[in-house]
C-alpha cells in the first residue's frame, strides 16, 4: 500500500500485470497516475497577480506547490494566508538564478507584467524573461516535468490583423521602450519550441491577453487597477490618447481556469487564452465610473510609444482543444475588483518607482531628433512624461 499522497504504484503495477501479463513501463506510468493524481507543481511569480490565483486552484485540487518568487512585483500579503498550508511551499529566490527541484510539473508565470513594472529596469526585464525562461526549462528537461510559459499577446505587439489568431508573427518594434518584455517574451517562446524539438520537453504556451481581477496590485499602472483607483478616489481618470483603442479583458478566475486545462491538454504549440468581446478604453472608464459610483471625470493624454490600438484574441483553438472560453462578463467581473480595491488597506502597498512606461513616441522622437542617434546618448532620452495608466 502507498502512504497517503504517494502514487499507488504497487497497485497499478497489479492491475497491468494481472491485465497483459507483464508489466508495461508506459502504462503503469499512466494507470499509477491516473490513480494518484496528486502533482508536485512548481508555480514561478507564484506570489504576484495571476500566480497566486493558480497557487490556490492548485492547492484545492490537492496538488502539492512550490511557489517560487522574489517579490519584485508583488508581496507576501498575496499569499500569507497559504503559508501554513501543509502542501504548500514559499521559495524566495530570482528565477534568472538556476533553481532545482524534485517536481512534476512547472508553471512559468515570473516576470514583471505591467509596462509600470516591466520598464522600470528594462535590461532586468528582458534578462528574467531569456534567463527565466532557460532555467525553468533545463530544470523540466532534467525533472522530466511538464512545463508551461506564461507568455503574452503582445508578441503580437501592434497588430495588423484583428482579431488576432495564433498563426499571426505580430508586428513588434524591436528597440522601442515595450521590446524589452515583448522580444523577451518572444524569445522566450522561441526557447520553449527548441526544447521541444530538440530535447522533447513537455511545453506548453499560453499566450495570456489582458487579464484583471482582485488580488490585482493597485500601484501595477494597468489599465483596469488604474481607473478603478482613480474611480474609487473621484480623481480624474486619465485616458492615453483618445481613447478609441480597444482591449478585451478577461477576468482571473477564467484565465487561470484556461491555464489548468492548457496544461492538462497536448497543445505543443501556444494558445491565446483572453476574452474576445471588444472594449474601447472610454467605454471601460465609463462603466468603471458607473459601477464605482464615482465622480470622476475623464482627461485625455498622448498615446505611449508602441501602445497597441486593438487587441482582441481569436481563442478558436482554445475553444476546440482545451474546450475553454470565458464565462465572466466585464460588468460582473469589475464589481468584484472594484469589491477588491475599495477594502484594500493601501498602507500595505508600495507606491510605484519612477518609471518611463508612459514615454509617448513624441517625447522619444523628439529625443531622438535631439540626440541624433537612440544609442548616442541614452541617459537623455530615458527620462519621460510620467502618467499613471
Ligand atoms: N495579467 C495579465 O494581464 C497578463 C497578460 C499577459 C501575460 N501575463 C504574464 O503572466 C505572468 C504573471 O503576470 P501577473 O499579471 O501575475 O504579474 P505580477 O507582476 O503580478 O506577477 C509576476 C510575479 O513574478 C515575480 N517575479 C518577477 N521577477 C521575478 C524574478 N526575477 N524571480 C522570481 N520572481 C519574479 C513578481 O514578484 C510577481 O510576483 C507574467 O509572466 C506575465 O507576463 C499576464
Amino acid at each position: 500500500m502507498a502512504e497517503a499522497g504517494e502514487p499507488d504504484i504497487t497497485a497499478a503495477r497489479e492491475e497491468e500485470i494481472a491485465e497483459n501479463g507483464t508489466a508495461n513501463e508506459f502504462a503503469l506510468a499512466l494507470r499509477s497516475a491516473q490513480l494518484n493524481p496528486f502533482l508536485r507543481v512548481l508555480v514561478t511569480g507564484g506570489a504576484g497577480f495571476l500566480g497566486s490565483h493558480l497557487c490556490r486552484r492548485l492547492l484545492a485540487a490537492g496538488h502539492e506547490v512550490i511557489c517560487l518568487d522574489n517579490f519584485f512585483t508583488s508581496q507576501k500579503l498575496n499569499i500569507v494566508d497559504l503559508m501554513d498550508h501543509p502542501n504548500f511551499e514559499f521559495v524566495r529566490h530570482d528565477v534568472t538564478v538556476p533553481f532545482f527541484a524534485e517536481v512534476d510539473r512547472i508553471f512559468n508565470l515570473a516576470c514583471p507584467a505591467s509596462p509600470v513594472h516591466y520598464q522600470y529596469n528594462p535590461i532586468k526585464t528582458a534578462k528574467i524573461s531569456f534567463c527565466g525562461a532557460l532555467n525553468m526549462l533545463g530544470l523540466a528537461k532534467r525533472v522530466r516535468a511538464r512545463i508551461l510559459q506564461a507568455s503574452t499577446s503582445e508578441v503580437y505587439g501592434d497588430a495588423q490583423q484583428t482579431p488576432q489568431t495564433e498563426q499571426y508573427w505580430g508586428n513588434v518594434n524591436p528597440i522601442g521602450v515595450r521590446a524589452c518584455y515583448d522580444e523577451g517574451k518572444r524569445v522566450a517562446e522561441t526557447l520553449f519550441l527548441d526544447y521541444h524539438r530538440q530535447h522533447s520537453v513537455q511545453i506548453r504556451v499560453a499566450r495570456i491577453f489582458n487579464t484583471y481581477g482582485p488580488s490585482m496590485h493597485p500601484y501595477d499602472g494597468r489599465v483596469v487597477s488604474n481607473f478603478i483607483m482613480q474611480a474609487l478616489a473621484n480623481d480624474d481618470i486619465t485616458i492615453y490618447g483618445s481613447g478609441t483603442q480597444t482591449r478585451s479583458f478577461c477576468f482571473v478566475d477564467d484565465l487561470v481556469d484556461g491555464l489548468l486545462r492548457l496544461m492538462d491538454s497536448d497543445m505543443i504549440t501556444p494558445v491565446n487564452l483572453g476574452n474576445p468581446n471588444e472594449f474601447t478604453i472610454l467605454e471601460l472608464a465609463q462603466l468603471i465610473i458607473k459601477l464605482a459610483g464615482s465622480k470622476s471625470r475623464i482627461i485625455n493624454k498622448p498615446l505611449p510609444q508602441d501602445d497597441p490600438k486593438q487587441r482582441k484574441p481569436d481563442i478558436t483553438v482554445a475553444m476546440r482543444a482545451l474546450d475553454w472560453q470565458p464565462r465572466t462578463q466585464l460588468e460582473e467581473g469589475l464589481r468584484a475588483t472594484i469589491e477588491y480595491f475599495r477594502h484594500l488597506d493601501m498602507r500595505k502597498f508600495k507606491k510605484p518607482t519612477e518609471h518611463n512606461a508612459h514615454a509617448n513616441s513624441e517625447h522619444y522622437e523628439e529625443c531622438m531628433r535631439r540626440v541624433g542617434s537612440p544609442t548616442g546618448d541614452r541617459g537623455r532620452c530615458a527620462r519621460a512624461p510620467t502618467g499613471s495608466s
